[in-house]
């Protein structure tokens, strides 16, 4: 995949699927803004092998959930990089419980930040993208929004949310020459989902690729998403889970 001179922005970036996400963009070619929250060495670590790749690249901190920072942080990188081509959204947090158990707090943090927070940098990269007349836009679902998990219903609601929007907004900026899929990974080994993995002893026996996947398996289609090789395809939803919800 050629994303050469490509500015893609990526959400999340200093850890887990982010990570790869952002060292996958490079090593095709892109430079990269990697978005993280609070972990500010980790994000410089993601920035230095980038650099090691030959290509450009900023962390900027901002909480995908405020509006405010999110659109400053995208006015910067615009004017440092003079252009936007990729926008991944993929920070996203779990704060799982039963429903009689959920706190209201747990709700709304999930909401704001799975689901909130790709309205707010799709807001504000869009307007830079409608001006270029070209951009593309993934989005990091998961297979519990199309599917639901039980002591999930408020990141289940958001992921199924994203879905809305993905459609949506594929439909609404298409003219634009502007494109917008999501993908909507399985069980991937990441922090997130350390526990519940080791909870889930076995889980590869269920999943017809027998084995839980890795964050380079999601990078990978979403380099693709955000290559010219996939020009043709907006308003996808595209699952990386082994097979396991077939
Ligand atoms: P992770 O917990 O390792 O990474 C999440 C990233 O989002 C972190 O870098 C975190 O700092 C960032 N983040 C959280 N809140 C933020 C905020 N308010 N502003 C900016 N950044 C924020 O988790 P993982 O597994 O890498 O998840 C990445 C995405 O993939 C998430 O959207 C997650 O829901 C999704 N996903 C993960 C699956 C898995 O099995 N690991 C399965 C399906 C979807």
């Amino acid at each position: 995949m050629n994303l050469s001179n490509k500015t893609c922005l990526v959400t999340g970036g200093s850890r887990g699927i982010g990570r790869s996400i952002c060292l996958e963009l490079a090593k095709s070619g892109a430079n990269v803004i990697v978005n993280y929250f609070s972990n500010e060495r980790a994000a410089a670590e993601v920035v230095a092998e980038i650099e090691r790749l030959g290509k450009k690249a900023i962390k900027y901190k901002a909480d995908v959930s405020c509006l405010e920072q999110v659109s400053t942080m995208v006015d910067d990188a615009y004017s440092e990089f003079g252009k936007i081509d990729v926008l991944v959204n993929n920070a996203g947090i779990n704060k799982d419980g039963l429903l009689l158990r959920m706190t209201e707090n747990h709700w709304d943090k999930v909401i704001d930040t799975n689901l909130k927070g790709i309205f707010n940098s799709s807001k504000a990269c869009v307007k830079y993208m409608v001006k270029q007349k070209k951009g593309k836009i993934v989005n990091i679902s998961s297979i519990v929004g199309i599917y639901g998990n039980a002591g999930q219903a408020n990141y289940a609601a958001a992921k199924a949310g994203i879905i809305g929007f993905t459609k949506s907004l594929a439909k609404e900026l298409g003219s634009r020459g502007i494109t917008v899929n999501a993908v909507a990974p399985g069980f991937i080994e990441t922090d997130m989902t350390l526990s519940l993995l080791k909870k889930n002893t076995g889980i590869e026996h269920k999943i017809p690729l027998k084995r839980v996947g890795v964050p380079e398996d999601v990078a990978n289609a979403v380099v693709f998403l955000s290559s010219e090789k996939a020009d043709y395809i907006t308003g996808q939803i595209l699952a990386i889970d082994g097979g396991l919800t077939l």
